[in-house]
């Protein structure tokens, strides 16, 4: 294990923050020629395609990606959106293709990325790595086969745009399903700033100056002090002045109806930038059935910690009365708020409910259901995905290479088709990082949970496991939107054989 000190003299001196074992293999790596990596638009991914099948049934979606202005309780902003905010919900069963029309009417590039889910490489919408950006005024075709049920949601992959209104749900039903559930709500999580106190550019740069920006004066959207023990420390950087379900802040919460004794499923995805959100139903508790799409033993809960990009579903059954589904954004004393309502009474403005100090759960508290768990085998490579950085400098990396969108493929991480990868994602600085790998589900080492985003508390790390099984170039990085755009990302490419 290594020491602090040692972390800290080598980030000083924006070299790796990583042990003598990753140094020897970078050494040895650059007297070898470098690695050739598949096409995404090669006979490769094409035959995984293939390979999936599928029913044939096909769901057709336009997304049309257009300034528009919403109504946030009163106050009216500008903002980038897919028509609402969230978009409407897409819907398919497993093995049904999307064809997603995208119509670029926004005054930049964009791209739409369908989050979670384990589809061609090509349409995984990653500018730079898996196609050209959709310029201003163009449209571009996705077209692909959702294999696995589960909760997954769309956003585009281009700058800081995430921390717009471009985002909705993506679910994809099981044909089989084996949960028994009255009804289901879809429920996403978001910090909003845009059009409120400025545009995600603009904090952006002013992120970007690192704090030396920041005392410069230009500031106005940082966050000091944010403190969380469930996050390890520091929360987030970014102040933001709303917080949101279903895109309605708690002055105009949305209402969920229903009667006494009905049996919810909740599907709660995190779409928020900067923010983690402690997710909890007043005077009801929660049993969490799937994390990131795949299913877990059914766990109990008074609360759900949700970072960026993960989902939780959880099965509820509904009280009389009308109830808090509160939303607090951890370490930010601020919350976001919906209702439910399945009987007469006071519509609840409280945000303080018990079940939010109650026990709350985290991945860690998760094992996978038998139907998820990675089929036993010998690891055939080793991965290390070191993160480090700090908020002083804004200088997030991994491997100590802050991502290039110019040189997409430097320092990208190498597997061969058909491998068994074991990923150590180590975190050597202080604040914790919601960590997301494209195109696969693995599963957290010693039979926790299968994810594809997972939190990195500071100072630890984590390890998964999974198979290559769907070659490509694969985007991996922080879902902190501010950290990855200032270069905490990598990429996950198959080598050619
Ligand atoms: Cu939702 Cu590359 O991420
Ligand atoms: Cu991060």
């Amino acid at each position: 294990m290594q020491s602090e000190i040692q972390y800290a003299s080598l980030t000083r001196r924006g070299f790796l923050a990583v042990g003598t074992g990753t140094l020897a293999a970078i050494a040895l790596a650059s007297c070898t020629t470098p690695p050739r990596f598949v096409s995404p638009t090669g006979t490769a991914v094409q035959q995984a395609e293939a390979a999936r099948g599928g029913t044939g049934r096909v769901t057709r979606v336009d997304l049309v990606a257009a300034p528009t202005q919403v109504d946030l309780a009163g106050t009216t902003a500008d903002t980038w959106s897919f028509g609402s905010v969230p978009a409407p919900t897409i819907r398919l069963s497993a093995g049904d293709t999307l064809l997603a029309n995208v119509r670029n009417q926004l005054p930049a590039d964009t791209s739409v990325h369908w989050h979670g889910l384990a589809l061609r490489n090509d349409m995984d919408g990653v500018p730079g790595a898996t196609q050209a950006p959709i310029g201003a005024g163009e449209d571009f075709n996705y077209e692909f086969v959702a294999a696995q049920p589960g909760t997954y949601w769309f956003h585009p992959h281009v700058g800081p745009q995430l921390d717009r209104g471009l985002y909705g749900a993506l679910i994809v039903d099981d044909p089989n399903e084996p949960l028994v559930y009255d009804d289901e709500w879809v429920v996403i999580l978001d910090d909003w700033l845009d059009g409120v106190t400025g545009t995600p550019d603009e904090v952006l740069e002013e992120l970007r100056g690192g704090m030396a920006g920041m005392m410069g004066g230009s500031g106005g959207h940082m966050m000091m002090g944010a403190r969380s023990e469930l996050l390890g420390g520091d929360a987030g950087d970014v102040f933001y002045p709303l917080y949101l379900i279903n895109g309605r802040p708690a002055a105009d919460p949305e209402t969920f109806t229903s009667a006494p004794g009905k049996r919810i499923r909740l599907r709660i995805i995190n779409a928020g930038s900067d923010t983690a959100f402690r997710v909890a139903l007043g005077g009801h508790r929660l049993t969490v059935t799937h994390s990131d799409g795949f299913p877990v033993n059914p766990v109990d809960t008074d609360a759900i910690l949700i970072g960026m990009g993960e989902r939780y579903d959880a099965l509820v059954t509904l009280g009389d009365g009308a109830f808090p589904l509160v939303a607090a954004a951890e370490g930010k004393g601020e919350t976001a708020l919906a209702v439910v309502r399945t009987g007469s009474g006071e519509t609840p403005r409280a945000t303080t409910i018990p079940e939010l100090t109650g026990s709350v759960l985290t991945a860690n508290d998760l094992v996978a259901d038998p139907s998820a768990v990675l089929p036993q085998r010998t690891v055939d490579r080793e991965l290390t995905a070191t993160l480090s950085g700090s908020m002083m400098a804004y200088d997030w990396a991994i491997n100590g290479r802050r991502f290039d969108p110019a040189d997409p493929l430097a320092g990208a991480l190498g597997v061969t088709q058909g491998e068994r990868v074991r990923l150590l994602i180590e975190n050597t600085t202080q604040m914790w990082h919601p960590f997301h790998l494209h195109g696969h589900t693995y599963q957290h080492a010693g039979s926790g949970p299968r994810k594809d985003t997972s939190i990195i508390l500071p100072r630890r790390s984590l390890t998964v496991e999974f198979d290559a099984d769907n070659p490509g170039l694969w985007a991996a990085h922080c879902h902190n939107i501010y950290h990855a755009e200032t270069g905490m990302m990598t990429i996950l490419g198959y080598q050619t054989a």
